[in-house]
């Protein structure tokens, strides 16, 4: 199970800078104020700022938001996979040991695969074109476990392309990527993801290079493999057919930040951030005309360049004269819900809220625990930590 977690989750919790986690205390991977800023010719680009996230494992955990809100930046941060100019702050904690950020290139280099794999977008990327299939996966299981011969790594590597629904695992496992459909070989690289039975499996946007029926068939059978393996799972998407498809839970990402977290249903279903209905009210849902369609008015910021307040403000059709000023915090919400608006914690009878420009107002002026209760009562402030078968597809 992934959790953003909450200050009234903590009080179950014995370590000082831990978070509880929906009652489940099997953390894998434990994200605290994740930082990430990329900087390059004078330039500096805040791509990720303060992500709290927990994995728990046999969860998938969405991230979701429209292009450049910082997904892919929060999931390859966790393995580091970012050149000099990306700089790190806060700790990534796998399974309870030391803070992956502050690891050495060694030791980093025996978690990525390993312990934590990564599934990417482009299956093409990801795979040697020079070399056959059932040859890389071989390598990777040599170098990673503990298998005594390379007949025991041809057939386990067999075992493993069967695993993901390849319908001839020999051909396959004979075959060079460039053989191989889309699909086919999107299932080679989550054999490979899987060879080593990762605590953390990382997908970004798997199967957004997929036709909808191969990607359909994909997402399958990531949910019966997480299942049957247990891994923690960090997917991300902009794509909310899939994260209601798939997640778990859902993280909403929007510039650099979680703004919204709950249950994969209960966000899709009643969200409670204004970003986070736009989203919803963005895409195709059956029963609604797509002239009824809304697309979100302007343009996600960048990352440079956040609007004082809330960074939401300049296109939300709910923003007042307090998001210009204050920037909103996480909020616990009932069912383990958190949410970052005024709205959730403004009080409806203070008829200030429109007119106030008192920019004096710190960010977390508006929520906490003792917080006057506003459309939310129950909101209080949260330290966030985060909060086919067989032959259905042919190969080329
Ligand atoms: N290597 C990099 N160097 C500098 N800036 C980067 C780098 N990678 C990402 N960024 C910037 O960080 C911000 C977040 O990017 P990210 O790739 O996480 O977006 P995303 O949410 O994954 O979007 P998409 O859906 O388009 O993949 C963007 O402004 C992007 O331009
Ligand atoms: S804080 Fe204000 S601008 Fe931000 S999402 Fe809520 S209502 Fe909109
Ligand atoms: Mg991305």
């Amino acid at each position: 199970m992934t959790t953003l977690t909450t200050t009234s989750d903590a009080d179950t919790d014995a370590s000082p800078d831990s978070s509880p986690t929906d009652g489940d205390n099997t953390t894998t991977l434990r994200l605290r104020d994740l930082h990430t800023t990329f900087s390059s010719r004078g330039l500096t680009v805040h791509a990720v700022r303060g992500v709290d996230l927990d994995l728990h494992p046999g969860e998938i955990t969405v991230l979701l938001g429209e292009s450049g809100s910082g997904k892919s930046v929060t999931a390859k941060s966790i393995m580091r996979l970012y050149g000099a100019n990306a700089s790190f702050a806060g700790t990534v904690v796998l399974d309870g040991r030391g803070d992956l950020l502050a690891a050495g290139p060694k030791e980093m280099l025996s978690v990525r695969g390993p312990e934590i794999a990564l599934i990417p977008q482009d299956p093409s990327a990801a795979l040697d074109p020079l070399r056959r299939i059932g040859a890389q996966i071989v390598e990777v299981l040599r170098q990673h476990k503990a298998v005594p011969s390379r007949a025991a790594a041809k057939a386990r590597a067999l075992e493993l392309l069967g695993q993901v629904g390849i319908p001839d695992p020999a051909r396959v496992y004979r075959s060079f990527p460039h053989e191989l459909s889309g699909g086919m070989r999107q299932r080679a690289v989550i054999a490979i993801a899987v060879s080593c039975d990762p605590r953390v499996l990382i997908a970004d946007e798997p199967t957004t290079a997929l036709d909808v029926t191969v990607q359909a068939q994909i997402l399958a059978l990531f949910r019966s493999l997480i299942d049957r393996m247990g891994s923690a799972v960090l997917l991300v998407t902009h794509d909310v057919g899939v994260a209601e498809e798939v997640g778990d839970r859902i993280g909403v990402m929007y510039a650099g930040r979680i703004v919204e977290y709950g249950p994969a249903a209960e966000v899709l279903g009643d969200p409670r951030h204004p970003y986070t209905r736009a989203l919803l009210d963005s895409i195709p849902t059956p029963g609604v005309e797509r002239g009824q369609l809304r697309s979100i008015t302007g343009q996600p910021p960048v990352s440079g360049e956040l609007p004082p307040g809330c960074a939401f403000a300049p296109r939300c059709p709910e923003a007042h004269d307090r998001c210009r000023a204050a920037d909103p915090v996480l909020v616990d919400l009932p069912g383990r819900r958190l949410a970052a608006c005024h709205l959730l914690t403004d009080d409806p009878d203070d008829t200030d809220t429109d007119t106030d420009t008192d920019s004096t107002a710190g960010p977390d002026s508006t929520a906490g625990p003792d917080s006057t209760g506003g459309p939310d009562s129950t909101a209080t402030e949260t330290s966030v930590e985060t909060p086919a078968p067989a032959g259905e597809e042919s190969a080329a």
